[in-house]
């Protein structure tokens, strides 16, 4: 293989390592994270990320509360665990599980989470600084692949970044993150006419599109990097990404494996957001 694989288990591992240090030196001090996960319904990939998510958090030493509501619970209700959530002082991170059901207003379920908790990076407020450069809670996807970026000396400044997606939670935050290292972002999406046009100029590819192998090594320049945020199931029911991994593997530099690549990153980089915010009221504490 050309393409040097991009080994998001691997690099995951060694920042959750970090990560763990941490919590142990706040816990020496009587302190210790706290992240609460909401789950809505019985989607049953969903709760498989939400234990992933976990899992994790008690491994790094963390407190973990796990609330499950029934898919039935109203949009009240869910507020009130929100607001219960919100006051806990022995919680630093909330989470609520997305996509929520239909009856429930995601914006409103968001808006409720009180921005100092919001370890997704999704309420407004932190969108709003992320935007303008503050620091705040990045969002864990995008967060994680400049972590992966950086790990594996990938250089960003002056680079043309080609970003295929523009979600709330991934797409759009990640051209900003981009930007704010000196990229020149291009935005593409589902809709684009003539994708590998811009894709073939780039020298970084982000794909998070959630469509099965949709880029091949036509749309890819030689020695560009490759990273696959795609989550999908190929025609034998095996789990692939976004990118036709073998034909891509031999033109890229480098390049994500699904599963393996971006999906360890997202649950590393949730923990280090509940880490940070549970490190800056300790700080205030002192
Ligand atoms: N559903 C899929 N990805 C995510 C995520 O990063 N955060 C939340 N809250 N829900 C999701």
């Amino acid at each position: 293989m050309n393409g040097k694989l991009i080994d998001g288990r691997e690099i995951g591992k060694q920042i959750r390592e970090e990560i763990k240090e941490r919590v142990e030196g706040l816990k020496a001090k009587g302190y210790t994270p706290g992240l609460a996960v909401i789950i809505v319904g019985d989607d049953q990939a969903s709760h498989t990320y939400v234990k992933n998510k976990q899992k994790s958090s008690v491994e790094v030493g963390m407190k973990s509360e796990l609330i499950k509501l029934p898919a039935t619970v109203t949009e009240e209700e869910l507020l009130a665990e929100i607001d219960k959530l919100n006051h806990d002082d022995t919680i630093h991170g909330i989470l609520v599980q997305l996509p929520l059901p239909k009856h429930i207003d995601e914006n409103r379920v968001i808006l409720a989470i009180d921005a100092k908790k919001d370890v997704d990076g999704f309420h407004p407020e932190n969108v709003g600084k992320m935007m303008i450069g503050q620091p705040t809670f990045l969002p864990c996807t995008p967060y994680g692949i400049i972590k992966l970026l950086e790990r594996t000396n990938t250089p960003i400044q002056g680079k043309h970044a080609v970003v295929i997606g523009r979600s709330n939670i991934v797409g759009k935050p990640m051209g900003q993150l981009l930007l704010q290292r000196d990229a020149t972002v291009t935005y593409c999406h589902s809709r684009t006419a003539d994708l590998a046009k811009y894709t073939t100029q780039a020298d970084i590819v982000i794909v998070a599109v959630g469509r099965a192998k949709m880029i091949n090594e036509t749309h890819i320049k030689e020695g560009a990097v490759v990273i696959d945020v795609g989550m999908n199931r190929d025609e034998f029911g095996k789990l692939c990404g976004d990118v036709d991994f073998d034909r891509v593997k031999e033109k890229a530099s480098a390049i994500t494996p699904v599963p393996g690549g971006v999906g360890p990153m997202t649950i590393t980089m949730l923990l280090k957001n509940t880490l940070l915010s549970a490190e800056a009221v300790y700080a205030n504490q002192k």
